[in-house]
């Protein structure tokens, strides 16, 4: 009959295999987490390492380069006028090296991030955004329980592209940035009353950005909210569970 039902030991065998295969799914997921977190520390420490290289490399010869140029400049006879103005264009360059040699280490991985830790590094964030920007930056953080390093990286990360989205393309007047912790969940929002954005857009946007932090979270079994509207302002929230299980 070929409208009957399987046998019973046959729909057995049938779940059997579904929750075998089930299992090597969870498996997989779980071992893509697990490599795609060790990418990410081990770009996180090679950033760190380049941070440190420019910094104390490139960074105290150009100071050192600098202050040999102002010694020679010390020694010219006011005569030498020619000579003088050659050498504070090259005094200039060198200080512009120096300073792009540094904001570049700091991109690359603040020192803050590493020394003082979460809170302070978020707050050097905001005060950066509110100095280069001249928006208003609020910033609220409840008291958190003790995050690992990579937590700690993972946050600073989402709220840096957050607040640097915020500055680049919202043209906003104020953003706050709140950091809560909920039933063992974290949670990072930053809100602006910018000029927003299609989120539907946002949603699928892969790659670079919002995607990359999409991305990203997911490897630590959490997730990215996006609410905007054109004229709207936008409200971020990337959530984290503490226990990742
Ligand atoms: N806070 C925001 N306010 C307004 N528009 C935003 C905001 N954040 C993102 N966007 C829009 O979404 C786009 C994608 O953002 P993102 O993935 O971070 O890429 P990128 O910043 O490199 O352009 C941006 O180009 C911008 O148009
Ligand atoms: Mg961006």
């Amino acid at each position: 009959m070929s409208g009957a039902l399987p046998p019973e030991p046959a729909i057995a065998e049938l779940q059997a295999q579904y929750q075998r295969l089930l299992q090597r799914l969870e498996a997989n997921e779980r071992e893509f987490r697990r490599l795609g977190r060790a990418v990410w520390r081990v770009q996180e420490d090679e950033r760190r390492r380049l941070a440190r290289e420019l910094h104390d490399g490139l960074g105290q010869n150009l100071t050192a380069l600098k202050h040999r140029l102002g010694q020679i400049g010390s020694q010219l006879t006011p005569q030498q006028t020619d000579v003088r103005d050659r050498l504070e264009t090259a005094m200039a360059l060198c200080a512009t090296a120096l300073e792009d040699t540094r904001s570049l280490s700091r991109l690359l991985r603040p020192p803050i991030l590493d020394d003082l830790g979460l809170e302070p590094a978020l707050n050097w964030l905001a005060r950066g955004l509110q100095d280069t920007i001249g928006v208003d930056v609020v910033v609220e953080i409840e008291a958190l329980p003790l995050l690992d390093g990579e937590l700690q990286t993972l946050l600073f990360r989402v709220a840096q592209e957050a607040l640097n989205n915020a500055g680049k393309h919202a043209r906003a007047q104020s953003v706050l940035l709140r950091l809560v912790q909920r039933e063992g969940v974290l949670q990072l929002q930053v809100i602006d009353d910018g000029r927003g954005f299609d989120a539907a857009v946002a949603a699928t946007a892969g790659g670079s950005g919002l995607g990359g932090m999409r991305e990203r979270l997911r490897l630590y079994g959490g997730t990215l909210e996006i609410r905007s509207s054109p004229g709207g302002g936008t409200r971020l929230r990337a959530t984290i569970p503490l226990d990742p299980g």
